[in-house]
């Protein structure tokens, strides 16, 4: 798993942009996106931001229906129906929705077409985007999201909506675990993706990926750097489903307890966004004591932007409001904060092609 990936996998594209280019093709999104908005009496904006949990529900449903694999060809709405045994009038109804999301497309005698995004939302898609369909279409996820509250109760909306924070609840639901690893996974490869491209790894020879998951960022990187061995660290139950690969090591840890020593490079890849800041910064001293002459650390995690922007990133930020006790994205000025405070300079940035941010430190 995780290997030979193609950015056609990943991302739908032939060639992985450079970060810049997919920055400025964001902006434009951003802009078309405000004309697009300003052209809408209020009324409408006020409407379409409440409807906009049906975009949510109608993906879900659709793909728990199969769907995506269902839907190969130009095909109508009765013998789609019969293929995924579904009532044709409500799927009908669903499709035209899904239509004017791009998520499908229905031609003029009433077909309905795949399109590319029907393909990466197929079970064995090689980019395994259809996991985060299967993560965030969790009740568990909803449920959180609806108990997002601007006067936050104790512990957060996660513990409020189910009873325990994230990864305490995750260990009485395996499965659902297991399916949040799964989005992780497909994220992770696509991060190994824009780390391999934006970051310099002249001499990197081993590499230890904190709260790395089941290893599929680290295994997809370590296939596009030959020379390099990597170790995933997570906890246990994360662990014993991880992914295998000839120079990749699967260790069982606590990372607020100790990371093991003697790396060249430390990743911390969307860690940092699941604690706040004395919990980030707990993490971070265990890393820094690792942390020999000459290593560094590498942390991604979106960025919060001085402006908001219509982006993952903002979305992030509230699904981490949402999902832990006190995550949250931060700038570069918050994480070279963070960083001064544990003894770790923050040296350079780099833009993913994903739109993420890559922070290397190294020991003061
Ligand atoms: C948001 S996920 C990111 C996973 C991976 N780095 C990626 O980007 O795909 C956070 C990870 O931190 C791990 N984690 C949580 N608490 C941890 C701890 N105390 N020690 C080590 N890992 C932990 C979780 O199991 C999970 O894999």
């Amino acid at each position: 798993m995780g290997r030979d990936l193609t950015p056609q996998d990943v991302l739908g594209v032939p060639m992985l942009p450079p970060a810049g280019v997919a920055a400025a093709g964001n902006r434009v999104r951003e802009r078309l996106g405000r004309v697009h908005r300003s052209m809408a009496p209020p009324p409408v904006t006020i409407l379409e931001g409440l409807f906009g949990l049906l975009d949510h529900r109608v993906l879900v449903a659709l793909c728990e229906a199969g769907v995506p694999e269902a839907l190969t060809r130009p095909i109508s709405i009765t013998d789609l129906a019969q293929r995924v045994d579904a009532d044709p009038e409500i799927l009908e109804r669903l499709l035209r929705f899904a239509a004017t999301r791009g998520w499908v497309r229905v031609d003029r005698r009433g077909r309905v077409k795949p399109t590319r995004v029907t393909e990466f939302l197929r079970l064995d898609h090689p980019g395994r985007w259809r996991n985060w369909v299967e993560f965030a279409g969790g009740a568990e996820v909803v449920s959180a999201v609806q108990a997002l509250d601007v006067r936050p109760a104790t512990g957060g909306a996660f513990a409020a909506a189910n009873g325990a924070p994230f990864f305490d609840w995750m260990v009485d639901h395996p499965d659902r675990w297991a399916a949040f690893d799964g989005a992780m996974a497909a994220g992770g490869q696509m991060h190994a993706l824009g780390l391999a491209a934006a970051v310099d790894w002249t001499g990197t020879r081993t590499i230890c990926d904190v709260g790395g998951g089941t290893g599929d960022l680290l295994a997809t990187l370590l296939e596009l750097l030959p020379e390099a061995d990597g170790t995933v660290l997570d906890l246990p139950q994360v662990i014993e489903r991880a992914t295998q690969h000839p120079r990749l090591t699967a260790m069982a840890g606590d990372a607020f307890e100790q990371v093991p020593a003697g790396f060249h490079t430390y990743l911390l890849v969307n860690v940092l966004h699941d604690w706040n800041d004395d919990a980030a910064a707990r993490i971070l001293v265990c890393v820094a004591t690792a942390m020999g002459a000459g290593s560094r650390l590498i942390v991604v995690d979106s960025e919060r932007t001085a402006q908001p922007r219509a982006d993952i990133a903002t979305s992030a930020d509230v699904l981490m409001a949402a999902l832990t006790p006190g995550g949250k994205e931060r700038d570069a000025d918050a994480f070279a904060e963070l960083g001064r405070g544990v003894g770790l300079v923050l040296d350079r940035t780099a833009r993913l092609t994903s739109g993420d941010v890559a922070h290397q430190f190294s020991l003061a």
